[in-house]
């Protein structure tokens, strides 16, 4: 059997960064709102670097402006995940860019969102979980009332709380309150670490907050004994292998550390982050890993046994995944 008919475990995934351009576009046209910086002539989404991608996401999250809008966003995510194969997701869900910062009615956002899961789950077979997610450059006050919408609405479809954005702004330990509130909630915790950050990053990440997955991970590979405390402590990295290429975090395929942390026995799983902002899909990721790691049917379904094993998720869900 080969790996395309694999059922797939996705376990990093935002969701406004897997907006399809064309969706972005569709709404900044009935908005009337000018993002066409941020598109290049064949309709796609400019490439650049991180912080060139940093802000042109920000600019294409000012077009999501109602629950209605990311009802449509999470229908059409979860369209496009399910014709991958992807049987259970996880999106990072950011209530900093919902609704121009106004938190009042996150409610309502996630109920929206929610809603078009439970559709997609019925339709299409796809189990979906929110991550609530705080943007680490704006700052350990501005991640509390983040971490509180959390907690507001932990539970059912919410499960996760993460922490992306700048990884070179503030430290992990910063965070340590919005993760704790996020903790006493019962949410899973998980956070970007190791991205741009070296294996420090990590340690503190996993240490002080207690983080039981890493988004990306990948320069823990530099450091022997974290990756023994990683394989220790049982924590999940979620590497996204093309979007490190594209956005320069490894120089190219040979660098790229994913089957270096696998051979160690370091727990790795396999994301696409923001598929179109790169270029990728889950396909893709796996076809590149077949063809730069030899990468087969065996360890293509190791890694979502190591994914179905690391979500965040109920054990009745966890058995129906794979
Ligand atoms: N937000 C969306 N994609 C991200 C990435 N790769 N790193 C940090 N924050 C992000
Ligand atoms: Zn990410």
């Amino acid at each position: 059997m080969s790996w395309r008919a694999l059922p797939k475990v996705e376990l990093h995934l935002h969701l406004e960064g897997a907006a399809p351009p064309a969706f972005i576009k569709g709404l900044a046209r009935e908005k009337s709102i000018d993002i066409s910086r941020i598109f290049d002539d064949r309709g796609g989404y400019v490439r650049g670097d991180f912080d060139w991608f940093l802000k042109a996401y920000d600019a294409a999250c000012t077009v999501l402006r109602g629950p209605e809008d990311y009802r449509r966003l999470m229908a059409a995510v979860l369209e496009q995940s399910a014709g991958q194969g992807v049987v259970h997701t996880e999106l990072f869900l950011s209530p900093d860019f919902c609704g121009g910062g106004d938190l009042s009615a996150w409610r309502d956002y996630v109920d929206a969102m929610a809603d078009a899961a439970e559709t997609a789950e019925r339709d299409l077979g796809i189990t979906a979980r929110g991550i609530v997610t705080c943007l680490r450059h704006l700052g350990p006050e501005a991640a509390k009332p983040i971490a509180r919408c959390a907690a507001e609405t932990a539970g059912g479809f919410v499960t996760g709380f993460g922490l992306a954005g700048d990884e070179m702004m503030h430290r992990p330990g910063d965070f340590g309150w919005a993760f704790d509130c996020a903790r006493e909630a019962g949410l899973g915790l998980t956070a970007h670490a190791g991205e741009w950050g070296g294996p420090d990053m990590v340690r503190e990440t996993v240490d002080l907050l207690g983080c039981s997955r890493i988004g990306h991970g990948i320069n823990a590979v530099g450091d022997h004994a974290l990756c023994d405390h990683l394989i220790e402590k049982g924590v999940t990295l979620e590497v996204c292998p093309v979007s490190n290429l594209v956005l320069g975090a490894v120089r190219d395929w040979k660098s790229h550390p994913i089957e270096i942390l696998r051979d160690r026995g370091v727990r790795v799983t396999v994301s696409t982050d923001d598929p179109p902002w790169f270029g990728t899909s889950m396909s893709h990721e796996y076809d590149m890993l077949e063809r730069h790691f030899g990468w087969e049917e065996e360890r293509l379904r190791r890694a979502n046994d190591v994914a179905a094993g690391a979500a965040f998720c109920d054990e009745d869900t966890r058995a129906q995944i794979l």
